[in-house]
C-alpha cells in the first residue's frame, strides 16, 4: 500500500472488529500455554525440596533436611529472578515485540534449566533457579500482554482464563511429578521434575516462532502494513479483509489518540508516564498502574498460596488426617476443575461480579474454617499414648478441609482468572507493556512476601496460629470484596480501545452500564467508509520504542 493512502474507517461500534475464525481462536489460545510454567514452577520444588539425594547435595552426607535459610534461598529465588524478568519484560516488549520477548524469555528459562540440572551444589541450584525466574517473568508478564492484545473482544476473557487453566495444570502435573519421584534414591529424584521443564520452554518457544506478532505493538512502532498482516492471519481474514481494515483504523486512532495525550519520550518518560495524572481521576494512568498492582497484590491476599504451599505440613500438624498428599492433591484437582467455569461466567457474567462475589464466596469459607478450627476443629487436640498429636474431633477437621476447597473453587473460578484478564484490559497502549509488567511483578513480590512470611505465623515455636490463620486470610479477603466493588470497571465485550474510553466516562460502578457510542475514527471526523486520514509513512516516521 503506498504511503499516504488513508484506511476505510467505520463509525459503526459494532464492526471495529472482524469475524474470527476457529483456526484464529486457536492461535489466541495457544499462548495460554505459558501458564504452564508458571503453575509447574511453583509447585514442583516442594517436593525437591524434601527428596533425601537433594538435601545430601545440598547440605552434604548424611543431612537429612534443609537448612531453613537454605530451604528459603532456594524457593524465594525463583520469584527475585521472576519480579525482575517481569519488569525488563515490559521494556523489552516494547523494542522487539511481544513474541520475541516471549520467545527470549522461554531461552532464559532454557539456560536456568540446565544450570540446575548440571547442579551438584547450592550454588548452581540458586544460579539456576534465579535465570529461570527471569524467564518466568518474561512470559508471565508478557504472554498476558499478548493474549490481551491479539484476542478478539467476544472472548478474550475466556481466552486468557485459558493462561490461570494451564498455571493450575501446571501446579497440577509439578505435584504428580513430584509424586512420583519422591522416593527414588538417584539424582533423578531433583534431576527429572527439574528437567521436565525443558519440554515448556520448547513447546511455547518454539510454537510461537509460528504465530504472527501483536498487532497492537505493530502499529505503537508505526509499522501499518506488518500490523495489518498480523491481523489477517490472527481474524483467518484474507488481506483485502473490509472488516480488518475497520479494525486496523480504530486501532490506529486510539493509538493517536493516547499519544496526544501521552506523548513519547525517552525511557525515564516512558516510565515516568505510568505515574501520571490525578489521584482522585479514575482513569489517570497513576490510578490504572495503582490498580493493576494492588489487584495483583489483592489476588495473593486471598491466601490461595498457603493452601498450595504449606497445605502438607499444616494437614500433618492436626494428627487427624493420615494421607496428606491426597487432600494436597484433591485441592490441586478443585483448582483444575473450577477454573474453566470461568471461560464461561467471565464473559457470561462480566469481570466485575465474578470478582465481587468471587471475593464473598472466599471470605465466608475462609471465616468458617477458622470458626469451626478455633471451637471444635484443627486447634483442639490432645497428647495420645504415643506421643503424636491428635485433633478431638476428626469430623470438624474434615469439615475444615471441606470448607477449604470450597474457597478454593471460589479463588479458581474468580480472582485466579480475573486478576489476570483485568491487568491486561485496563492500560492504555503507550503504556501497557510497562503495566501489565509492574502488575505482574506484584504478583510475584506479594507471592514471595506471603511465601516468607506465613511459616512464621504457623510455626509451632513462632506464631503457632494454627487454623486461627484463617481469620487473617478471611479479613484480606474481606478487604478484596470491597475493594473490587469500589474499584473493578466492567471490561466485558470491550475492545481494548472501548475499555479506555469507558474509563474515561464512567465510574467502576456504573461501568457496566456503558455502551459505546461512537468510535476513535468516528470520533476524529471520518464518516462511515470514508478514509482515516493518515499518512501511513507518518506513522512510521513516528513509530517510538517508548
Ligand atoms: C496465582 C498464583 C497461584 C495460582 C493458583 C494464580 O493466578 O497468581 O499465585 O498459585 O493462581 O492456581
Amino acid at each position: 500500500m503506498p504511503g499516504g493512502a488513508g484506511l476505510a474507517a467505520t463509525s459503526d461500534v459494532n464492526r471495529i472488529e472482524a469475524p474470527v475464525t476457529w483456526k484464529a481462536y486457536m492461535i489466541c489460545a495457544f499462548a495460554s500455554f505459558g501458564g504452564i510454567f508458571f503453575g509447574y514452577d511453583s509447585g514442583y520444588i516442594n517436593g525437591v525440596t524434601g527428596s533425601a539425594v537433594f538435601i545430601e547435595i545440598i547440605e552434604g552426607p548424611g543431612a537429612t533436611a534443609l537448612t531453613g535459610s537454605h530451604q528459603s534461598l532456594i524457593v524465594s529465588i525463583l520469584s527475585a529472578g521472576t519480579f525482575f524478568g517481569a519488569l525488563i519484560a515490559g521494556d523489552v516488549s516494547d523494542i522487539i515485540g511481544r513474541k520475541f520477548t516471549i520467545i527470549i524469555g522461554c531461552g532464559i528459562y532454557l539456560v536456568g534449566v540446565i544450570l540446575q540440572v548440571a547442579a551438584h551444589s547450592l550454588g548452581l541450584i540458586v544460579a539456576g533457579r534465579l535465570v529461570a525466574g527471569v524467564g518466568v517473568g518474561f512470559e508471565s508478564a508478557i504472554v498476558i500482554l499478548y493474549m490481551s492484545e491479539i484476542c478478539p473482544r467476544k472472548v478474550r476473557g475466556a481466552l486468557v482464563a485459558g493462561y490461570q487453566f494451564c498455571i493450575t495444570i501446571g501446579l497440577l502435573v509439578a505435584s504428580c511429578v513430584d509424586y512420583a519421584c519422591k522416593n527414588r534414591t538417584d539424582t533423578g529424584s531433583y534431576r527429572i521434575p527439574i528437567g521436565i521443564q525443558f519440554a515448556w520452554g520448547i513447546i511455547l518457544g518454539g510454537g510461537l516462532l509460528f504465530l504472527p506478532d501483536s498487532p497492537r505493538f505493530f502499529v505503537k512502532r508505526g509499522r501499518v502494513e506488518k500490523a495489518r498482516a498480523s491481523l489477517c492471519q490472527l481474524r483467518g481474514q484474507p488481506a483485502d479483509s473490509e472488516y480488518v481494515e475497520a479494525e486496523l483504523a480504530e486501532i490506529i486512532a486510539n493509538e493517536e489518540y493516547e499519544r496526544s495525550l501521552i506523548p513519547a519520550g525517552g525511557w525515564i518518560n516512558g516510565w515516568a508516564n505510568c505515574f501520571k495524572g490525578s489521584l482522585f481521576k479514575s482513569n489517570s494512568n497513576l490510578r490504572k498502574t495503582i490498580l493493576g498492582t494492588s489487584l495483583q497484590m489483592m489476588q495473593q491476599w486471598t491466601g490461595v498460596n498457603f493452601i498450595f504451599y504449606y497445605s502438607t505440613p499444616f494437614l500433618q500438624s492436626t494428627g487427624a488426617i493420615s494421607n496428606t498428599f491426597l487432600i494436597s492433591l484433591i485441592f490441586t484437582l478443585v483448582n483444575v476443575c473450577s477454573t474453566p467455569i470461568s471461560f464461561y461466567t467471565v464473559e457470561k457474567l462480566g469481570r466485575r461480579p465474578l470478582l465481587v462475589w468471587g471475593a464473598l464466596g472466599m471470605l465466608i469459607c475462609q471465616f468458617l474454617v477458622a470458626i469451626i478450627g478455633d471451637t471444635v476443629g484443627f486447634n483442639k487436640s490432645h497428647v495420645d499414648a504415643s506421643g503424636s498429636t491428635i485433633a478431638n474431633n476428626v469430623s470438624a477437621v474434615n469439615a475444615q478441609i471441606a470448607f477449604i476447597a470450597i474457597f478454593i473453587f471460589f479463588f479458581a473460578s474468580t480472582w485466579g482468572p480475573g486478576a489476570w484478564i483485568v491487568i491486561g484490559e485496563i492500560f492504555p497502549l503507550p503504556i501497557r507493556s510497562r503495566g501489565v509488567a509492574l502488575s505482574t511483578a506484584s504478583n510475584w513480590l506479594w507471592n514471595t512476601i506471603i511465601a516468607v512470611i506465613t511459616p512464621y505465623m504457623v510455626d509451632t515455636d513462632e506464631g503457632d496460629l494454627k487454623s486461627n490463620v484463617f481469620f487473617l486470610w478471611g479479613g484480606l479477603c474481606t478487604i478484596a470484596f470491597i475493594y473490587a466493588y469500589f474499584l473493578i470497571p466492567e471490561t466485558k465485550g470491550l475492545s481494548l480501545e472501548q475499555v479506555d474510553k469507558m474509563m474515561e466516562e464512567t465510574s467502576p460502578r456504573t461501568s457496566s452500564k456503558w455502551k459505546p457510542t461512537t468510535t476513535f475514527a468516528s470520533d476524529m471526523g471520518v464518516k462511515e467508509g470514508e478514509k482515516l486520514d493518515h499518512n501511513i509513512e507518518d506513522v512510521e516516521r513516528k513509530g517510538s520504542i517508548f
